[in-house]
């Protein structure tokens, strides 16, 4: 699965290639209301003012099949072909969602992802998963389709919330931990809520480059693109419990705290050094905070992440390091040792 991925602040020039190499007969724009206001006037491109534009509902709520249709109805209503191309401006909500409605309408029109979440440019609009929740379940019905281009720019980045910003780092997080410690440490001496310009754009390549170095090694998740699970399994037991619990916090903060206990798991099975587990706590906690558990909520914790994953029977399967940059798949950990590191970690948080 190849995706041609562009980075560059000239957006406008990045798109008329990219609508060039289409070579389509028609533009349609997707968006959602924030960024139809925030973003939309800010591109001055004739693909984009003189496109039809769909606006949809912003948030998490409106990435459902009702969308779609209203979407799939849209491009009916306006001479949509399989030859059109759709132009994804958005989060990681606008991307899913426009993505898998173009590669489903007539079997399939291109379209071209322009992420403007900081999650969305580092994870969402690149490697070729899109879809929608339904029945109550996330990214429930969705297919493997690569954008024609993304392109990814940092100028948009300047109206999204700071908790919006450190959502989307604790993927860059990630991907720096899978990569390599050099890239770490570039990543632990920034404040991405200041990071602008140039040095986002150079940071926003590097993350992206291991993303795509994974998803062309494995595009249908069989082995290798199960190392970007990395802080997941914690991560979203702790985003359920704290949607459970009515103190929701964002997804990547979930994954911030879900990275920590997972390299704590990572050094007392793998002897991933202590020092990583400590400079990454430290990190996490000056910048996400804590997020407050005690032990009573191990069992829900737990019970939760059995949910997320296919488990041998009492273990449940992580994604791990042995060291920065080296990731081992399929870890079966036992349920003691999950409580061991959600002890370890509110000693680290000073819970
Ligand atoms: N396909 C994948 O591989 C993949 C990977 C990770 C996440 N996702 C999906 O991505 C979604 C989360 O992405 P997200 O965090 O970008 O959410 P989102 O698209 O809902 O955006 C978050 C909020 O920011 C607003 N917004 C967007 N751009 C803005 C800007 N420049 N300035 C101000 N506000 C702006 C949006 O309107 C929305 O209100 C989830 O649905 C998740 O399932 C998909
Ligand atoms: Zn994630």
């Amino acid at each position: 699965m190849k995706q041609d991925v562009i980075f560059t602040n000239d957006i406008e020039e990045a798109l008329s290639r990219a609508v060039y190499a289409v070579g389509g007969d028609r533009c349609y724009v997707l968006c959602d209301e924030h960024t139809h206001q925030l973003v939309l006037p800010r591109i001055n491109s004739p693909y984009v003012s003189q496109a039809h534009t769909i606006v949809i509902e912003a948030g998490e709520e409106a990435k459902s099949m009702r969308t779609v249709e209203r979407v799939w109805q849209e491009l009916c209503d306006n001479g949509a072909t399989r030859h059109s191309m759709m132009i994804n401006i958005g989060g990681g909500m606008v991307t899913d969602l426009g993505g898998f409605a173009a590669a489903t309408f007539k079997r399939g029109m291109s379209f071209v992802n322009i992420p403007t979440t900081l999650l969305g440019a580092v994870d969402a609009a690149v490697g070729g998963k899109t879809g929608v929740n339904f029945a109550g379940l996330k990214n429930e019905v969705g297919t493997f389709a690569p954008a024609r281009s993304v392109v990814i720019s940092s100028r948009f980045f300047d109206t999204l919330p700071r908790e919006e910003l450190l959502s989307g780092f604790a993927e860059m997080i990630k991907h720096a931990l899978i990569d390599g410690s050099s890239h770490l440490d570039t990543l632990l001496n920034v404040d991405v809520t200041s990071c602008r310009g140039e040095d986002m754009l150079c940071m926003l390549q590097q993350s992206i480059a291991v993303k795509q170095r994974i998803v062309e090694q494995d595009p249908y998740e069989k082995g290798m693109r199960k190392w970007l699970n990395l802080g997941h399994t914690i991560g979203h037991a702790i985003e359920s419990h704290s949607h459970r619990h009515g103190r929701a916090v964002p997804h990547g903060y979930a994954v911030a705290w879900g990275l920590v206990c997972e390299l704590i798991l990572s050094h007392r099975l793998l002897k991933l050094p202590s020092e990583v587990v400590y400079a990454l706590a430290k990190y996490i906690d000056n910048h996400y905070g804590a997020y407050a558990i005690t032990c009573d909520d191990y069992d829900e914790l737990i019970e939760l992440m059995q949910h997320d994953k296919k488990n041998e029977g009492d273990k449940i399967n992580f994604t791990l390091l042995h060291r920065i940059g080296d990731c081992a798949v399929n870890n079966a950990v036992e349920r003691k040792e999950i409580e061991i590191s959600l002890d370890f970690y509110r000693d680290l948080f000073h819970l």
